[in-house]
């Protein structure tokens, strides 16, 4: 997958520096060119000789040398990929709020090709919240992310923060690249629920929430992108998909969700709950406006049809289902009650304690739960790459 690819490999400075003479040599032996951008930090923690000699190529870290100057638009417009690796607290602030006082800020800031981080830092800088703030800021930009990994950190301390391994980046970039060329789902059909529904209470009020179905239809967009043939059951909201190969079926109350979804079950092979489905309707709906009298008005709300619950007792051993979860407490045991109440293959638990998670935001946190009890956590990314990596992950069960 790697090979002829040209990869920009930018280094910061992060005591993970030292690790990337190795990532350069397995990204070398995969077949890719490697160019590599040092920031001055990066210098005093790796030797650029090292970097120059595994690489087979100069080492950058000055926008000028002497009397010439690095064409930093051009550099990046040779790349299929710029990958920072480390990228230090230092330095992914700079990228989130496009300060560029260096060439590898420079080269990222011009960059057209895709953008792949893999940050590093103590635990304390990793949970500060200008931290998260930044990682928040890159994401929305598009920028991809490796999750840190936990263990040992310069400090001596044991937490989050250690840039992930040099054979875990490279296998990223396989699956980067390999996302890219292939699709992978062609011949599929798939189904998603996305927004919210309303519940009507008469002719011009309803019961609703602040679902807009943005990270639905980003998964419905997704799938398609693989290949697969999707129907998206959408509750009302002005989002709409753009990908041809999305059949959208609109619908505005859980039981008009609980028909469509129904009729496009049975011939699916990947079935993807994401809407917010209200779970209780009123009891009886008044025909007329209702009219203001008592100080009080107490309303009588029925249960709503469980669109998810009701899939699981008919699926199939060939069909994927996938539900999502909200949680406020006990995120994981909840969300692993749910996935095991509801015959589910994998739970989706969206994080609402995360700044930039939850409705309406256009980045997202969430932690994948199989029902083989494996547990995935992404980083706070794009709700366009998260849709992405869901894809890739429930359908590709063995990756981790
Ligand atoms: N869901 C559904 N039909 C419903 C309610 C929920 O299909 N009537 C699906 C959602 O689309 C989501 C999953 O079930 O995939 C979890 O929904 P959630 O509302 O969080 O769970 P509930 O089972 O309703 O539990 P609670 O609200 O008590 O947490």
């Amino acid at each position: 997958m790697l090979q002829g690819k040209k990869i920009i490999l930018g280094i910061s400075g992060s005591i993970a520096a030292y690790k990337t003479p190795e990532l350069v040599r397995q990204l070398v032996k995969s077949g890719a060119e490697v160019k590599i951008i040092c920031t001055p930090a990066a210098t005093h923690f790796v030797s650029p000789l090292a970097l120059s000699t595994v690489s087979k190529n100069t080492v950058l870290h000055n926008i000028s040398d002497g009397d010439s100057w690095h064409n930093h638009v051009m550099l990046s417009r040779w790349a299929d990929v710029m990958l920072i690796a480390p990228c230090s607290a230092n330095t992914l602030a700079k990228l989130a709020n496009g300060i560029c006082d260096n060439l590898l800020c420079a080269v990222y800031l011009s960059a057209i090709c895709p953008i792949i981080i893999a940050p590093a830092m103590d635990e304390d800088m990793w949970q500060h919240p200008s931290t998260k703030a930044n990682l928040q800021k890159v994401a929305t930009y598009g920028n991809h992310l490796i999750p840190v990994a936990h263990g040992e950190l310069a400090s001596g301390l044991v937490g989050e923060g250690r840039m992930a391994n040099p054979t875990d980046i490279v296998q990223h970039l396989h699956r980067f690249f390999q996302a890219q060329t292939q699709q992978l789902l062609t011949g599929q059909k798939a189904i998603v629920t996305a927004g919210p529904t309303y519940e009507k209470l008469d002719p011009v009020r309803f019961i609703g929430n602040y679902s807009t179905g943005k990270m639905g239809i980003a998964l419905a967009e997704a799938l398609a992108q693989q290949g697969a043939t999707v129907s998206l059951i959408l509750g009302p909201t002005h989002l709409r998909p753009t990908h041809p190969g999305i059949k959208t079926i609109l619908v505005e109350s859980a039981d008009e969700m609980y028909l469509a979804t129904i009729q496009e079950f049975d011939s699916c092979n990947i079935a993807i709950l994401s809407a917010a489905v209200a779970d209780y309707k009123p009891a009886h709906m008044a025909t007329e406006k209702i009219k203001k009298a008592d100080d009080t008005l107490v309303l009588s709300l029925q249960k709503n049809k469980d669109i998810l619950a009701h899939l699981g007792t008919i699926k199939k051993p060939n069909q994927i289902l996938v539900g999502f979860a909200l949680e406020t407490q006990n995120e994981i045991a909840n969300a692993q009650l749910k996935l095991k109440k509801k015959n589910a293959d994998y739970i989706i638990l969206n994080s609402l304690r995360q700044a930039g998670a939850g409705f309406g935001t256009d980045t997202n946190q969430v932690s994948i739960l199989a029902a083989n009890g494996h547990i995935t956590q992404l980083p706070l990314q794009a709700k366009t790459d998260i849709a992405k990596q869901i894809i890739a992950h429930i359908t590709t069960p063995q990756l981790p």
